[in-house]
């Protein structure tokens, strides 16, 4: 299943050059499972031709709102009705100046204003016109009118120079039509979800660690921020950028982990610990780099404090709800049920790390989820997907508390 499955997007192009880079998006949003209408304005008919956007979207390209009426087609007050979004990149200062006053010229201005479906707005323009006051203004004006924006990116425009109005990239364009696609289920929870392994310093070149990419509780944070949450995520060192939305502390040993997370969580509501937080570390940490002739060869190890255990115990002060994560190779619901009893968790999040599908640094699991309701086996699946059906679990719960 595509990541826009079922999902009907109307894709407003206007006259800029940008749009060349909306075929792009075009392209993907279908791949990935949209059903992708496309209206041009005249001047956006200029840039790219119609039969391309026609083409990539598998549907004819609408321009003038007088021939699509007469042709019984659709009707402007149709194609914003039907739609789950509305997306008009690129968007000129010219098109961004109708819309924020309410003009109706054309087929794509009439459309947007008659549209009960969320609208996004990807300006790119050149600098100097995306900096002036008016533009800004009327920008204003969109967003106070509920109207998303999407960038503009900072960089090299076609004009040769440089500054803010680029049309954004994809990457963030994507995130905020998901996040506008997403039913927002989490509004008004402040979730803090740990990522990632912790490292542990043998000395100023090595360190104890472990498998953990981060993956899947970054992919928490990033559905979550898409559901409607206020997510902090903090992570130790991984290779991943932060998430749309979410704010991220970064730390790199248990120890500093441990201290964010007991800051953090009484202002929480949920408390996700996805991270493999080392079990121990070097009981003596060489100030200096360990020369192979002055090496002892036996390793003192201390414990580190177990974070969870002490949310656990932490838990009815500060009333969030406390989720878990059990990493094993072996008797993975008997480990669970221990795990989530001993460190009295809401819920558990069991994940077989023996498998190469399921485990560290993969991009699908399978998790077993376990609450006083028993366990359930979700399927394999994608980290993100994993990440929805966790995340369902717990609206489940917060409904159950409330
Ligand atoms: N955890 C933690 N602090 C630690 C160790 C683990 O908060 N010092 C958390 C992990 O983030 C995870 C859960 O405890 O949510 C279980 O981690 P796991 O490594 O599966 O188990 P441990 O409790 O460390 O026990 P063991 O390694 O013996 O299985």
């Amino acid at each position: 299943m595509g990541r826009f499955s079922g999902k009907k997007i109307v894709v407003g192009v206007t006259g800029s050059i940008a749009a060349f880079k909306v075929a792009g998006w075009v392209s993907t949003l279908t791949k990935e499972g949209a059903d992708v209408s496309v209206v041009m304005t005249e001047a956006g008919s200029r840039f790219v031709a119609p039969l391309t956007f026609a083409a990539l979207s598998g549907n004819p390209v609408l321009m003038d709102m007088f021939q699509a009426e007469e042709s019984h087609a659709i009707s402007h007050i149709e194609l914003g009705q039907n739609a789950d979004l509305l997306l008009i990149a690129p968007a000129t200062a010219n098109t961004i100046a109708k819309l924020a006053h309410g003009l109706a010229d054309d087929l794509l201005a009439t459309t947007v204003l008659a549209a009960d479906c969320p609208v996004l707005i990807a300006p790119a323009m050149n600098s100097r016109m995306f900096g002036n006051s008016i533009t800004q203004r009327n920008i204003s004006i969109l967003a106070d009118s509920g109207y998303g924006i999407i960038g503009p990116a900072y960089g090299k425009m076609a004009c040769k120079t440089e500054g803010p109005g680029r049309l954004a990239e994809w990457e963030d364009a994507e995130e905020q039509i998901l996040q506008a696609l997403s039913i927002q289920d989490l509004t008004g929870q402040k979730i803090l979800i740990t990522a990632g392994p912790t490292r542990e310093a043998l000395d100023p070149a090595r360190f104890l660690s472990n498998r953990s990419s981060g993956k899947m509780g970054y992919a928490l944070a990033r559905t979550a921020a898409r559901r409607g949450a206020e997510v902090h995520l903090i992570s130790g060192p991984t290779a991943l950028s932060i998430p749309y939305g979410v704010k991220r502390t970064n730390i790199i040993t248990a120890e500093e982990m441990y201290a964010e997370v007991m800051q953090s969580c009484t202002e929480s509501t949920v408390v996700i610990k996805a991270a493999a937080v080392s079990d121990f570390r070097p009981k003596k940490t060489a100030t200096e780099k360990v020369k192979k002739e002055n090496a002892e060869f036996v390793l003192q190890l201390e414990q580190t404090d177990d974070i969870l255990q002490e949310l656990g115990e932490q838990k009815a002060k500060n009333n969030y709800l406390l989720v878990g994560f059990a990493a094993e190779s072996c008797n993975l619901r008997e480990a669970g049920e221990k795990k989530l009893k001993g460190k009295k968790l809401d819920l558990i999040a069991i994940n077989d790390i023996s498998n190469a599908n399921t485990g560290f640094e993969a991009n699908t699991n399978q998790i077993t989820l376990l609450d006083s309701n028993g366990f359930t086996d979700l399927p394999l699946t994608s980290k993100e997907e994993t990440a929805n059906l966790i995340l369902d679990r717990i609206c489940t719960q917060l409904a159950a508390h409330s």
